[in-house]
């Protein structure tokens, strides 16, 4: 791939497994330079970095919890440095603990609100401050906003305020050329929906939908590959349920 100073470039937050870490990798393919963020593996996401460059891409890790207002100030001045300026951001870091609202403790409570809403709002923020004219904000919800299955109270709940974000952001970019989606997975093979679920329920979940598989992390990154390329660019304030048609 030929890297010219017209290279746009992207960050994509929680880039150091599943979901974020197909996003990087694809979006590297597409042409952009890619800032992988991560909070807490960083040798994955270094890996990650040297696959891309082997395949001809450009990519460089940066160490930031999104919870931190200050640390994803710094994440995109890092991204700044390292390639000049910022064009897609994708708000991908996120987590997931279920249990019943009745069992729900604070503390499962404040952490997913503090990573995956604070987490969105302290990014969206930055991208609604610094992205270039013409560039592109992607979101992760899920499809739990519309499932709304027991357990998932407090994450759902995440998700829904995500979107919310998501719809004002995209009005308040007006005059910008810079569009706001969110893609909204359904059950997707990473480590977010598989750890310490029994091999019956993956099964069930995965034959839910009527294509009778899990999603995979590249179906997803796909999905913002098209938001964030030049084919969709008339796409601007939707919600993208890729969920292989779960409802
Ligand atoms: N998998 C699904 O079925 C599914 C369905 C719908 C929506 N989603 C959404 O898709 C997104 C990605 O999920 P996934 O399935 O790929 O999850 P995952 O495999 O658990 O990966 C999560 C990523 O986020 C990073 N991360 C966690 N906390 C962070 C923090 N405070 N600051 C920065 N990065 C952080 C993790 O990296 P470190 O641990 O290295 O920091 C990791 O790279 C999430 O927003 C999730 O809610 C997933």
């Amino acid at each position: 791939m030929t890297v010219t100073s017209a290279t746009k470039v992207a960050i994509v937050t929680g880039a150091s497994r599943g979901i974020g870490a197909a996003i990087a990798e694809r979006l590297a393919r597409d042409g952009f330079s890619v800032v992988i963020n991560f909070a807490g593996d960083a040798a994955s996401a270094e890996a990650l970095v040297r696959r891309i460059e082997q395949a001809g891409g450009r990519a460089v890790t940066a160490r930031a919890d999104v919870a931190d207002p200050a640390a994803v100030a710094r994440l995109f001045e890092a991204a700044e440095a390292a390639f000049g300026g910022v064009d897609v951001v994708v708000v991908n870091a996120g987590i997931m603990t279920l249990a019943p609202i009745a069992e729900s403790s604070d503390a499962l409570f404040d952490r997913q609100v503090a990573i995956n809403l604070r987490g969105a709002f302290n990014t969206l923020r930055e991208a609604a401050r610094r992205l270039r004219p013409g560039g592109r904000i992607v979101t992760l919800s899920s499809s739990v906003t519309t499932l709304l299955q027991p357990t998932y109270g407090v994450y759902a709940a995440t998700k829904a305020a995500v979107e919310a974000l998501t719809s004002v952001l995209t009005k308040e970019m007006r005059g910008r050329g810079i569009t706001v989606n969110a893609v909204a997975p359904g059950p997707t093979a990473t480590a977010l929906f598989l750890d310490g679920k029994p091999a019956e329920l993956v099964d069930r979940l995965a034959k839910a939908a009527p294509l009778e598989r899990l999603g995979q992390p590249e179906d997803i990154a796909a999905a913002v590959s098209f938001l964030a390329g030049p084919d969709g660019a008339w796409i601007n304030g939707q919600v993208v349920r890729a969920n292989g048609g779960l409802a």
